[in-house]
């Protein structure tokens, strides 16, 4: 656990928190726009006023910062390992000061379902499809109660799907980002992001006790899906 622990949480240093969200405007064609929808979606269908909705590896909080600009008043609580990253979400989040921040993992939390919905945005593909991807979603079906809706974000796809949406994903950036930073982002997309395909999301989920996902978003090779505790 030790291991595993400080292998993800040293994907985000401070460099990289720093960084962060001026990287995923230039790499994540449209997903501010997939976080504006979460909470009319969230109202629309799922939650109420005053529900509890827990934000897993919110990094720097974008989807938090979504989520508060709603109308609805919800309680959200992130959490994530990186305490750089959560160092950057607490100076977004000064205004704010009703959101928890939680430094750890899900399973640090305790095992009862004290949840009305859950975000898992950007996390799953850092994770290895050896264990660790289904017993971070059991973690998280553990803590939601029946019925409660969980959005995921993901780079996704088989390794063909996979190429040819990055391939459209550098032909946006052309003149915009420096080439090696792009050859060098191919490479550690290739290399080291734990992509599946939708099917084995499907799989893994349902493993978890969740319903199938419906996808709602795509943009080049990042998904979006939406899935109920079951
Ligand atoms: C790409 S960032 C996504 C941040 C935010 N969710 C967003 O969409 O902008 C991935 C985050 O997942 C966190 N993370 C890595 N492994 C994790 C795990 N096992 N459980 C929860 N969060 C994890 C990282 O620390 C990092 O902050």
């Amino acid at each position: 656990m030790n291991q595993k622990r400080s292998k993800t949480s040293l994907l985000f240093d401070e460099d990289r928190a720093k960084n962060y969200d001026r990287f995923s405007q230039i790499w994540m064609p449209n997903y501010d726009v997939f976080c504006d929808w979460i909470p009319s979606i969230l109202a629309n269908k799922y939650l109420r006023r005053g529900d509890k909705i827990l934000a897993v590896g919110c990094g720097t909080a974008n989807e938090i910062i979504s989520l508060l600009h709603s109308n609805e008043v919800w309680h959200i609580t992130g959490i994530d390992p990186s305490l750089e990253m959560l160092k950057v979400a607490k100076e977004k989040l000064k205004a704010y000061p009703t959101v928890s921040l939680i430094h750890g993992y899900v399973n640090d939390l305790p095992r009862i379902a004290s949840f009305d919905g859950a975000t898992l945005l950007l996390v799953l593909h850092f994770l290895p499809d050896d264990g660790q991807k289904l017993s971070l979603l059991k973690a998280i079906s553990g803590r939601l109660h029946r019925g409660a809706p969980l959005v995921i974000a993901d780079i996704f796809g088989d390794k063909t799907a996979l190429e040819s949406n990055l391939n459209f994903l550098v032909s946006t950036l052309s003149g915009k980002v420096n080439p090696t930073e792009i050859l060098e982002r191919q490479q550690k997309i290739r290399n080291t992001i734990h992509y599946i395909s939708e099917k084995r999301l499907e799989q893994l989920l349902q493993a978890a006790g969740f319903s199938s996902p419906h996808r709602l978003f795509q943009s080049t090779i990042y998904g979006g899906w939406i899935c109920t505790k079951l």
